[in-house]
């Protein structure tokens, strides 16, 4: 067939039909890589004619639609389907070749275009780009939705409601014998915490307590005092301060010189209660607290000693811990915008939009793009450092996005 009609392909907002906005300039749309030469060629879904999308329905009709229905709209009940109506054209090529040469391994998919030439792949991601994308999920509607989960500073802070009673509620304690936990690595927390659950470290009260507590909670915590403004224990310091600082020499290697320590395996002392501190040398004296770093140390000093350094050290200034504050899913989904577009709606014909893909796929293609089980050097990057709680509210939060409509719109004959 002559091409007597031309397309180009332009993004056009559905948020607010008046304010249309063009991404694309109709320049570099209306002049089609010529060509076959590398990603050009890629590109050709975009510029398909209105008769390629006709053909490509009937590829669809014949090939796909039992899985993605002739809409493009995965039904719910279609597990592990995801929707491919309005996403962007020659990224459902690139998609479908990879599937055809098995680079995707995934059984319904490979089989289904094994036997396709090129151009029908063509056409047919040109017909699904052209339908209007599906509503985003459900709850969407409200703005304010919560994220699926907590992040973890909440989530952290959430778990540790019952902690401050004794440990005060940013970990300040106020109370002489309870343990300051500002100003202390969340590496040596999570320790100290897993050594009571598993009985290494011996504290009746503290086991039972954290008894309960999962280990994802016992970073979230860790994390949640670890980011509090570190203070000084609100408890008193009896002793010779003077006295404490010149035995606490001794201790600078490990714990710094004024109590803060460099290494996330040894615990800073600076504004530690003293009571606790003193509880702390005995139990390493005695063995009841059993750590090979600390076994000769205590046992190098007395309990006079133990009261000076204890004073010395309470009146040191904590310094916060070098941990970075996790991002949130708003922030981190502001990463994935720069390539994924505003809201997950990709202006690169070439980049899948996100914006209202089901939740459930995206959570398991993001799992196994970290994996490397889905090969892509950018995504695997992009994924390496989230948490599960992250992946699972990056899902849902993009499943929530209103997707854009890709518009194919049909040039006058030249
Ligand atoms: C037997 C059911 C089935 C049939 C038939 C089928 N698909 Fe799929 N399709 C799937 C499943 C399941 C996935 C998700 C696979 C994965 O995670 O890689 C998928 C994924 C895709 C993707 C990747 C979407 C993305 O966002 O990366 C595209 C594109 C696609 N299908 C297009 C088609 C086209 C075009 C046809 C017809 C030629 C077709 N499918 C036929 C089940 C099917
Ligand atoms: C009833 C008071 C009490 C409550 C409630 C309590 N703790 Fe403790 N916690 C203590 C005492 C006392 C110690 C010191 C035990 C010891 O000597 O090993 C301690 C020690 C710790 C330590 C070790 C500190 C260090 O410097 O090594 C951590 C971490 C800790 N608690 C976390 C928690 C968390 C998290 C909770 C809430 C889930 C909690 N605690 C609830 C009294 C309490
Ligand atoms: C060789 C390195 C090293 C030296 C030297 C050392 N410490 Fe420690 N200290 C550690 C380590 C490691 C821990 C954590 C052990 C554990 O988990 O029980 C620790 C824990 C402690 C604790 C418990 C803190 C808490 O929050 O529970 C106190 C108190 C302490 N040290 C005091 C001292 C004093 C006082 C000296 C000097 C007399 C000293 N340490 C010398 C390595 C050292
Ligand atoms: C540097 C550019 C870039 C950034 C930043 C980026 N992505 Fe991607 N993303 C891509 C590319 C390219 C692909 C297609 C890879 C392929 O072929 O599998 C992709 C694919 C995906 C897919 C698969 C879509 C589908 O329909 O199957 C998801 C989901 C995704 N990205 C989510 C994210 C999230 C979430 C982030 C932020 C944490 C992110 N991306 C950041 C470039 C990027």
């Amino acid at each position: 067939m002559k091409s007597s009609t031309r397309t180009f392909f332009l993004m056009v907002s559905t948020l607010a039909a008046a304010a249309t906005s063009v991404f694309f300039s109709p320049v570099e749309a209306a002049s089609p890589p010529a060509g076959k030469s590398g990603s050009a060629d890629d590109l050709r879904a975009a510029y398909a004619t209105p008769s390629d999308i006709a053909e490509g329905k009937r590829v669809a009709q014949a090939s796909c639609a039992r899985c993605h229905g002739i809409d493009g709209i995965a039904p719910a009940n279609a597990k592990g389907v995801p929707h491919i109506a309005g996403q962007r054209p020659a990224y459902l090529h690139i998609e479908l070749r990879a599937y055809q040469i098995g680079a995707r391994g995934e059984n319904a998919m490979d089989n289904s275009v094994k036997f396709l030439s090129d151009d029908a792949l063509m056409k047919v991601s040109a017909y699904y780009a052209s339908l209007e994308p599906a509503p985003p999920s459900a709850a969407a509607s409200s703005a304010k939705a919560a994220p699926a989960k907590s992040d973890p500073i909440s989530a952290g802070k959430a778990a540790a409601a019952g902690c401050a009673g004794c440990h005060g509620a940013t970990g300040v304690s106020t109370t002489p014998g309870m343990p300051n936990l500002v100003g202390l690595d969340p590496k040596y927390l999570v320790a100290a915490m897993d050594a009571y659950k598993n009985g290494q470290r011996k504290d009746d009260m503290m086991k039972t307590l954290l008894a309960a507590v999962g280990e994802a909670d016992i970073k979230n915590i860790a994390l949640f005092y670890a980011l509090q403004k570190p203070a000084r224990a609100k408890t008193p310091a009896q002793g010779n301060q003077a006295a404490g600082k010149a035995a606490a020499a001794a201790c600078a290697s490990c714990h710094g010189d004024l109590g803060v320590s460099g290494n996330p395996a040894t615990p800073s002392l600076a504004g530690q209660d003293a009571q606790y501190f003193a509880v702390a040398m005995k139990a390493y004296r005695d063995g009841t607290r059993s750590d090979q770093s600390m076994k000769a140390p205590a046992a190098s000093v007395d309990d006079r000693v133990v009261r000076d350094m204890a004073a010395f050290y309470a009146n040191q200034q904590p310094q916060a811990p070098k941990v970075r504050k996790p991002l949130t899913t708003v922030e981190l989904a502001q990463r994935c915008d720069r390539c994924h577009g505003v809201n997950g709606n990709s202006t690169d014909p070439r980049s899948p939009a996100l914006a209202g893909q089901r939740a459930d796929y995206l959570e398991r293609v993001l799992r196994a793009y970290q994996k490397g089980a889905r090969k892509s050097p950018q995504m695997h990057a992009m994924t390496d450092g989230l948490t599960e709680a992250d992946v699972s509210n990056l899902a849902v939060h993009y499943s929530r996005q209103k997707p854009r409509a890709f518009v194919y719109v049909v040039l006058p004959a030249k």
